[in-house]
């Protein structure tokens, strides 16, 4: 099996001995406690699941610029995004013992304790470098942009042991997945070649064929169906509904035990390009061998080029930087002469006109009024899915 990043075996930070565990809790009760961030808290859960493996807690200043400049730590570990705890605190000392909370769980529950390696002063200007960098713009419309300048100017680094998953377990018990779980399945269905599929939308035609194409073309044994279980930006459809239309999709039209469908818990950084190569760490970790990479992977607005997000593995990426390799797909839609989804790059006979296109405001639109968009853009079981949601949700409006 393809082995995770940076580690021969996976070190999952969370703590899944009970008695462990338990002294942990009784420990934190009497520790410093420290409200975490979102970001940080899904960070934690990240690197609890082993997703951010070979990482053993938050990174420190000097780690967080290296990796924002050149995707590499002081010390020469590949990692594409700074992992980070930001803060507004400022009465935390190095050398410390904390207990970190949890913003998305009533009564903020211990999320991980941390030892306090450093506590560092940010700069205006360092944050701006970082962000540059992993946004490839510091246009505060960006959201995640936004999201990063706003986590606060004190970088608090050192190791995490993990306590929780956070609500992903709670909400989400039959997708929310580890990376170790990944594996594991992964192990016992024993595949070799998994591609994994990323996912913050429902699947329309088009992604579902993506992933049928990826399949054939890489005669892999499995898909990995993988969406993100945490935070969006307003507007986008959240998680539940992705899942049912996603659920309902594979049911339908893959052949059995042949697509996993997974969640991860962490919330959406609009990177681009960062994210992806960030999204393939991480699926490496999960002991996927490909990753899929788009049109528009992880992208927001016109901020990214259609496929910045794969041209960063060839122009950014060194070669022996990940073993996992990414599936490299067009614009895909359905083509009107063929009658079955197409990538464009197969078809250069084609124009504009010979394709099914919408824009995702248009079939928001349909779907809220109940008329379901054509069946070459959307099975009609998804379309009824995101009806009944839009529906729902301009009738409570
Ligand atoms: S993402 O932010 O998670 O990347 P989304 O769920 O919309 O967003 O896309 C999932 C994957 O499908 C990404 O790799 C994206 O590039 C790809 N994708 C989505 N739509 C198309 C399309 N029409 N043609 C080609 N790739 C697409």
């Amino acid at each position: 099996m393809i082995k995770p990043h940076g580690s021969d075996e996976l070190n999952p930070l969370y703590v899944y001995d009970s008695e462990k565990r338990h002294a942990l809790l009784a420990e934190a009760e009497n520790l410093p406690s420290l409200l975490l961030n979102s970001a940080a808290a899904a960070n934690a859960v990240m690197l609890g699941g082993g997703y951010f493996n070979p990482l053993t807690g938050y990174m420190n200043l000097a780690d967080s610029l290296s990796v924002a400049e050149n995707m590499h730590t002081v010390d020469g570990l590949f990692f594409p995004v700074p992992i980070v705890n930001l803060s507004n605190e400022t009465g935390i000392t190095a050398g410390s013992r904390l207990a970190l909370r949890d913003p998305n769980v009533e009564g903020n529950p211990v999320i991980a304790v941390m030892d306090v390696a450093a506590v560092e002063n940010v700069s205006e200007e360092q944050i701006n470098f970082m962000a540059e960098k992993i946004f490839r713009t510091l246009d505060p419309k960006h959201p995640g942009v936004a999201t990063f300048t706003g986590l606060g100017r004190t970088l608090i680094s050192g190791d995490i042991q993990v306590l929780s998953f956070s609500y992903f377990q709670a909400d989400f018990p039959d997708t929310f997945r580890t990376a170790v779980e990944i594996r594991n399945e992964i192990a016992e269905h024993g595949w070799e070649k998994v591609v994994a599929f990323q996912t913050r939308n429902p699947m329309h035609r088009a992604h579902e064929e993506l992933c049928r194409m990826a399949m054939e073309q890489l005669d892999a044994d499995g898909v990995l169906i993988h969406m993100l279980l945490g935070k969006l930006k307003p507007g986008d459809i959240p998680a539940e509904v992705r899942d049912a239309s996603i659920r309902k999709m594979v049911e339908v039209y893959f052949p059995p035990n042949t697509v996993m469908v997974t969640g991860y818990g962490f919330d959406m950084l609009y990177a681009g390009p960062r994210e992806a190569v960030l999204h393939a760490l991480f699926r490496q970790n999960c002991g996927c061998t490909h990753l899929i990479v788009g049109r528009d992977h992880a992208g927001v607005g016109d901020y990214y080029g259609g496929f910045d997000a794969q041209t960063i593995f060839d122009e950014e990426v060194p070669a022996d930087a990940l073993e996992l390799e990414i599936f490299k797909a067009d614009h895909t839609a359905y083509s009107k002469k063929l009658n079955k989804v197409v990538m464009m790059r197969d078809v250069p006979d084609h124009g504009k006109d010979d394709f099914v296109l919408l824009s995702g405001t248009a079939v928001r639109e349909m779907l809220g009024k109940g008329i379901a968009p054509p069946p070459e853009f959307s099975r009609p079981e998804v379309a009824k899915i995101l009806s009944d949601y839009y529906q729902a949700l301009d009738a409570g409006k």
